[in-house]
C-alpha cells in the first residue's frame, strides 16, 4: 500500500502516452523522481537501448552514492514502471520523439499531468545501440558540410574527412544531451558562443543542429584569434545563407560577453580554455563544454612528490599527470562553480589524440564549495603547485589556501 493513494484511473493518460511511445520506439528518456521509499535512491532514469538487435529498455536506477543497470524487454518496462509510479516514485518527466510531458502526484494524491507537443522532432539524446550502429545527428546531405569541404558536390563523405565527421557528430551526440538535461531545448532563443573556433566544423554543425533539428532560435558566435579563419567562416556563413551564425576576431582573454547560454571550447590551446571556462561561469552559461589541449601551464610547477618520482622522472608519464592534475582541478572548481561536471573520453585515440572532455551542466543542486575547494588545495599541495589559471581568474586563491 503506498504512502500516498493515487487513483490509477488519474494515471493513464500518461501510461497510455507512454506506451505508445515506446510501441512506436519514439521513446527518448523518462526520468521518474520523488522517490518516496526504503531505499536511498533519488531517480530512475530509462532510455531505450538495443541489445543483440532488440530494442530494449535501460533503467538506471540512481542511488545517493552509485548507479544500478537494468534492461527490461518493452512489455517488462511498461509493467515496472505501473508498479513503481504512484507507489514509489511521485513524479515523472517524458521525452518522446513527438513531445515533452511532466506528471506530479501530490500529498494528497492529486495527479497533475501537462504535456507540450514539439514541433520539431528532437533526435534521441543517446545512441541507443550496444552494436555500435552510430546514429548521426547530422545528415551528409546538410549544405554546410559541402561548403566545408567534409563531403563532395555529390554530397558523399570524402574518405580524408571521416574522422572529422565522426568527431563532428560524436560533438553534436554529447551536446544534445546537454541541451536536453538542461531544458535549454525548450528555451526560444540561445546564444552560443564557440572560443578558439578555428575552421569552425563544430560551430556550424552546432548551429544547423540548433536551428535545424531543434527549431531553435539560436544565436551563435566563434571567436578566433586568427583573422583569416575568421573572415574564411563568415564568408562561408554568408555563401549558406545563414543569419544566425558569425565570427569574430580576438583573444578569448579579452573577449566580453553576456548572456550567453552555451560557452563551447575544443582544442582551444592551454590557459585559453581557463578563460573560456570562467567566461561560461561568469556569464552564467547553462552548458560549458570544453575538450582542453596543450596543458602548458601547470607542468613546470609541479614538484615531484617523492613516492612517484619514479614514475614521473619520465617525461611522458610527467605530461600525463600533468593534462590529469590540470583537468582535475578544472572540474573540481568548476562544481565548486555549481556546475555538474563530467571528463571523459571524447572520441576514441584512433580518431585523435586529444580526447578528452570536460562537460559542465549548470546545477539545481548545491555542492559543498568548502569541501571542494579543500580538495583542490590538497592536490594542490601534493604537487607543490602554486597557482591554477582557472583559480586566479575566478579570484578564489584566498578561499583556497
Ligand atoms: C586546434 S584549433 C581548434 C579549432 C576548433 N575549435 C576545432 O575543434 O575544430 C584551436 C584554435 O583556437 C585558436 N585560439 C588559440 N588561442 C586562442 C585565444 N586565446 N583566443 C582565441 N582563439 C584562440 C587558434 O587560432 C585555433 O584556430
Amino acid at each position: 500500500m503506498s504512502a500516498i493513494e493515487t487513483p490509477s484511473a488519474e494515471l493513464e493518460p500518461f501510461l497510455a502516452q507512454l506506451s505508445s511511445a515506446i510501441a512506436a520506439k519514439q521513446l527518448h528518456k523518462l526520468v521518474l523522481s520523488k522517490y518516496q521509499g526504503p531505499q536511498p535512491l533519488k531517480q530512475l532514469q530509462i532510455r531505450p537501448v538495443e541489445l543483440k538487435q532488440q530494442w530494449q529498455l535501460s533503467f538506471t536506477y540512481k542511488y545517493q552514492t552509485n548507479d544500478v543497470t537494468r534492461n527490461f524487454s518493452p512489455e517488462q518496462a511498461i509493467a515496472e514502471i505501473k508498479t513503481l509510479l504512484g507507489e514509489q516514485f511521485y513524479a515523472a518527466n517524458l521525452f518522446t520523439a513527438a513531445l515533452e510531458a511532466q506528471l506530479s502526484i501530490s500529498k494528497k494524491g492529486k495527479v497533475l499531468y501537462q504535456q507540450k507537443r514539439l514541433t520539431a522532432p528532437v533526435a534521441p539524446q543517446q545512441d541507443s545501440s550496444h552494436n555500435r550502429q552510430k546514429q548521426r545527428y547530422l545528415t551528409l546531405e546538410r549544405p554546410f558540410l559541402q561548403q566545408l569541404g567534409v563531403t563532395d558536390a555529390q554530397q558523399q563523405l570524402i574518405p580524408a574527412m571521416s574522422r572529422k565527421w565522426k568527431q563532428i557528430n560524436k560533438f553534436i551526440e554529447i551536446f544534445s544531451g546537454a541541451v536536453q538535461d538542461t531544458g535549454l531545448s525548450k528555451q526560444k532563443q540561445l546564444h552560443v558562443a564557440d572560443f578558439g573556433s578555428g575552421k569552425a566544423y563544430l560551430t556550424f554543425a552546432m548551429h544547423d543542429y540548433l536551428t535545424g533539428t531543434l527549431g531553435l532560435d539560436a544565436k551563435v558566435t566563434g571567436v578566433e584569434l586568427r583573422q583569416n579563419l575568421v573572415d574564411l567562416c563568415n564568408e562561408t556563413a554568408a555563401k549558406l545563407g545563414l543569419n544566425g551564425i558569425d565570427f569574430e576576431q580576438g583573444d578569448v582573454k579579452h573577449f566580453k560577453a553576456r548572456g550567453i547560454n552555451v560557452m563551447i571550447a575544443l582544442h582551444a590551446c592551454d590557459i585559453a580554455t581557463d578563460y573560456a571556462i570562467h567566461m561560461g561561469i561568469a556569464t552564467g552559461a547553462d552548458i560549458i563544454m570544453c575538450s582542453p589541449c596543450c596543458h602548458k601551464q601547470i607542468r613546470p610547477q609541479m614538484k615531484m612528490p617523492a613516492v612517484l618520482a619514479p614514475m614521473l622522472v619520465h617525461g611522458i608519464h610527467l605530461g600525463q599527470e600533468a593534462e590529469m592534475v590540470t583537468d582535475s582541478l578544472r572540474a573540481l572548481l568548476l562544481e565548486a562553480s555549481g556546475y555538474n561536471t563530467k571528463v571523459f573520453e571524447f572520441v576514441s585515440l584512433e580518431h585523435t589524440s586529444k580526447n578528452k572532455m570536460i562537460l559542465a551542466t549548470k546545477s539545481k543542486q548545491k555542492y559543498n564549495r568548502e569541501n571542494l575547494l579543500k580538495q583542490v588545495a590538497e592536490i594542490k599541495q601534493f604537487y607543490g603547485i602554486e597557482q591554477h589559471y582557472l583559480e586566479r581568474l575566478l579570484n578564489i586563491t584566498d578561499e583556497i589556501s
